[in-house]
């Protein structure tokens, strides 16, 4: 069989009242469209065709990267089968056509596989729905034979009772495509060219058409507007939670987890509710992730704790290392292991060494700390002049004390004490302690002024 499949996308959305094409709006973080591309990747085609229109070329420029994909503009956009009539030129070495929807994301490649399955020349996916209001209805003939489908529009009162209705998704006879396309008329309702008119031609022609029904209608449910954008994310969502419990990790509740990317992870991962995953995350084994972080493009080795409230981006937070609550850890920041990152720490581009510990309200930026380091509270790398950023050199046991601020470019030598409070803007050698404030001082006889005098 050489499948091609067929994206319609064109449609304007208008229930988004929204500037951004439909499917570019996101769903578990990425376009709509960016999902059915993908299952339609994972049914081996020797084609993807996607009709675009509204939105102009805003739709294939996000998705340049993809060479597996050839484009078809519909302007303006009179229907759905004015839409296949596009992407036509693109199949005509297809023997199968697969047509699916831009805006229906969930869709599963077992359900098509099964719809791909049936030998008729026009298949049909289907689902009963307790309210079919606005779809397209499956008229079917004393014997339950499909005959032809009955748009909202068009239908009449005993065809607007029927419960089965069109999802939209179907799969038709490649080498007959083009003859029926070409024999479309919009002489309906509303003036377009109905792609489900198909199922009528098919059947004047004498050849069987067949339906099969859908058996979650969240499966082939279509986004129109942000409540059902909202309603699939959710869906989505549960389909991923369950995925990882299965798995076995523990989700402290599945409706308050979001998954925006990839999450890897090995055994007994625990992670409290409001968590979201972004990009490509990997958790080891005996990781916990308290509640109401968010980890973007981390890597996370074993037996890390990241404790409640962290934001943590383009980081390794190597074994054993205890993060948080309240932790910043931006970009290029590489624990070693056994560290702690304590409350209002904020740390970027650093290394922080085996052991080592920056546990109270400090900012590390463009900086290397050796092992068992401790910064004590408030200490601060002054990496910015205004103008250019310097790195700062800590080295293995230093003890930096609370609130010392070290001006960098500087080096701060193995063993060296910072007394607290200090500034720091030349090199402090290895094992001796260094100092840079005002000394104290005690004036006695000093007398308070008195008001009025
Ligand atoms: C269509 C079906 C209807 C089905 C319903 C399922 C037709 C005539 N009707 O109805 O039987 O129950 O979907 O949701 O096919 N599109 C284009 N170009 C166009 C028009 C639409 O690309 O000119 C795309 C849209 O972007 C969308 C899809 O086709 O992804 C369906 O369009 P929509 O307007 O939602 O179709 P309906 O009239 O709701
Ligand atoms: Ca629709």
């Amino acid at each position: 069989m050489r499948l091609g499949i067929v994206i319609l996308a064109a449609g304007q959305g208008t229930r988004m009242k929204s500037a951004t094409p439909k499917v570019l709006h996101r769903l578990a973080g990425r376009p709509l469209l960016a999902h059915v591309l993908d299952t339609a990747a994972a049914l081996d085609p020797v084609r993807v065709a996607v009709v675009y229109g509204h939105g102009g070329e805003q739709v294939p420029a996000q998705f340049a990267q993809r060479d597996d994909v050839v484009w078809a503009e519909q302007t303006p956009q009179l229907g759905t089968g004015h839409a296949l009539q596009q992407a036509q030129p693109h199949l005509d070495d297809c023997d199968r056509v697969l047509v699916l929807y831009g805006d229906v994301p969930l869709v599963e490649p077992d359900t098509l596989r099964a719809l791909l399955a049936r030998p008729e020349p026009v298949s049909l996916l289907t689902v009963r729905l307790p309210d079919p209001t606005g779809y397209g209805r499956i008229v079917r003939d004393a014997d339950g034979m499909v005959r032809r489908i009955a748009e909202q529009k068009d239908a009449s009162d005993a065809e607007r009772a029927i419960d089965e209705v069109n999802t939209g998704i179907m799969a038709l006879d490649g080498t007959r495509l083009a003859g029926w396309l070409g024999r479309l008329e919009n002489a309906n309702a509303q003036g377009e060219y109905y792609l489900t008119d198909v199922v009528g031609l098919a059947v004047g022609d004498g050849l069987p058409v067949e339906a099969v029904i859908a058996s979650d209608p969240l499966e082939v449910a279509g986004i129109n507007d942000r409540a059902q954008l909202a309603q699939l994310e959710r869906a989505w969502q549960h389909r991923a939670a369950d995925r990882l419990m299965r798995a076995g990790v523990t989700l402290a509740d599945p409706a308050r987890f979001d998954l925006r990317g990839t999450l890897r992870h090995g055994r007994d991962v625990s992670i409290d509710v409001n968590v979201i995953i972004e990009g490509d995350v990997r958790l080891g084994d005996d990781v916990s992730v308290g509640a109401n972080t968010l980890l973007r493009d981390v890597e996370v080795a074993n037996g890390v704790q990241i404790l409640e409230n962290c934001v943590i981006e383009s980081a390794y937070l190597g074994p054993a290392s205890r993060v948080g609550p309240f932790s910043r850890i931006r970009p290029g920041t590489h624990l070693e292991g056994h560290a702690h990152i304590g409350n209002f720490v904020e740390i970027k581009k650093s290394e922080v060494g085996l052991g080592s510990k920056v546990n109270h309200l400090t900012y590390v930026g463009d900086a290397t700390i050796g092992r068992d380091v401790n910064v004590g509270a408030g200490t601060i790398t002054c990496n910015y002049d205004g103008a250019n950023k310097y790195r700062t050199v800590i080295g293995d046991r230093a003890f930096i004390g609370s609130n010392a601020a070290l001006v960098a470019p500087v080096t701060v030598g193995e063993g060296a004490t910072i007394g607290a409070g200090s500034t720091i803007t030349r090199d402090a050698p290895a094992e001796a302690l260094t100092i840079a404030r005002a000394r104290q001082t005690t004036l006695t006889g000093w007398k308070r002024p008195v008001r009025g005098k």
